[in-house]
């Protein structure tokens, strides 16, 4: 096979080369899965760098989110006990996802859906299921309500669009670009603000008493936050507001003075997504339950970034470059087999 092995951290994803190395042989509880395309995270820069709280001893291959086809099953389960056959076309995370080949155990794997591309489906397994996690599980969003959401145009945050209009409520988005303003009005959001401006809560709060009710007019009832501002939007948010804290993106954890969250009488709710395969594993089935859902109804679509094309392994350091540089929305993808050009050969 062909991977990225991390031999020893580098300064940055140009350091990264393509080695071949000889195809795993998967233990008796894994899968094989031949990669047709691997999702890139912003934590993939970090581990290379060495600077992640995850570091796999030497050497290891890099990336985590990937999408792909089953070429051999567990050999310690029968044909009716494993959930994929050989040929299924599956999507998931763990380590080693930049590369032609890896290995996974059954609980990473989850199905592709039906009429979904695998360069969509490699970049669903985070995103999605921290937002439905957030905004459903956490914040319990409801119809009606009206949701602000940072950072729209990235991953986590274009599926956080598109779940809260799907649950009914109506969105506000914020971007730092009018390119990235443009894609979170495309995947539903109602409005969408420039945040750069530092009077952006004014421009949400004169939304909000245009257009909404009672104790709405003072401003939302959720704000998804994957940036680290929930100190700046307890400035626009309504009585009982949830505010979920979903990442640092801008790079500072914040803290917060909580005489403003009693004042305000508002909620200050966390997400952990992957601890909850080891805390709450009935919560994990119900959050993907009702993605799929969503997905089956036309409500839920795939968010890979479409402006340039990252094909093959070699692009993976150019694509984490964009990736690092903020250049890109969306769910930046590689996609490991050309799959377009397969099919026409
Ligand atoms: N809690 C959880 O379980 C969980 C799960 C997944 C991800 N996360 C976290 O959520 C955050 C976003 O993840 P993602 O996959 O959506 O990342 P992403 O696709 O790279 O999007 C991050 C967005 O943050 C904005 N941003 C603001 N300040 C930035 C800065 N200084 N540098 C870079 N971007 C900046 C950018 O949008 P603008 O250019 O429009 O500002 C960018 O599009 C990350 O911190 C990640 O670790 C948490």
């Amino acid at each position: 096979m062909r991977a990225i092995q991390v031999n020893e951290y580098v300064k940055g994803p140009l350091d990264l080369q393509v080695t071949s190395l000889p195809t795993p042989a998967p233990a008796a509880s894994e899968y094989l899965i031949e990669v047709h395309s691997a999702g890139t995270n912003f934590f993939d820069l970090l581990q290379i760098q060495g600077k992640y709280q995850h570091q796999p001893p030497f050497p290891w291959i890099g990336g985590a989110e990937f999408a792909g086809t089953v070429l051999a099953v567990p050999t310690s389960k029968s044909a009716s006990q494993a959930r994929f056959k050989i040929g299924d076309r599956v999507f998931g995370a763990t380590q080693g996802a930049y590369a032609t080949h890896i290995l996974a155990p059954e609980h990473t794997l989850l199905p592709v859906p039906n009429g979904w591309s695998f360069e969509d489906a490699a970049g669903l397994f985070i995103t999605a299921s921290t937002s439905y996690g957030g905004l459903v599980h956490r914040a319990n969003v409801r119809p009606g309500d009206w949701v602000l959401v940072h950072a729209a145009a990235g991953g986590v945050g274009l599926a956080a669009v598109q779940i809260a209009k799907a649950k009914g409520a109506t969105v506000i988005a914020t971007a730092s670009t009018e390119r990235k303003r443009q894609i979170a009005r495309k995947f539903g959001a109602d409005y969408a603000i420039d945040y750069r401006n530092k009077r952006w809560p004014e421009e949400v709060k004169n939304l909000c008493a245009k257009h909404r009710t009672g104790n709405g007019k003072a401003g939302v009832d959720i704000v998804y936050d994957p940036v680290g501002m929930i100190d700046v939007s307890l400035k626009c948010v309504a009585w009982n507001a949830r505010l979920l804290v979903i990442g640092f993106a801008a790079g500072k954890v914040e803290k917060l003075a909580l005489n403003r969250v009693l004042l305000k009488n508002v909620s200050i709710v966390g997400l952990h997504w992957g601890q909850y395969a080891r805390f709450e594993k009935e919560t994990v089935d119900t959050v993907w339950k009702g993605i799929f859902d969503l997905v089956a109804q036309g409500k839920f679509k795939g968010i890979a970034f479409k402006d340039e094309n990252f094909v093959g392994l070699d692009s993976v350091p150019r694509a984490l470059q964009a990736l690092g540089g903020r250049e890109t929305w969306g769910k930046v993808v590689v996609k490991v087999i050309d799959d377009e050009v397969k099919s026409k050969l």
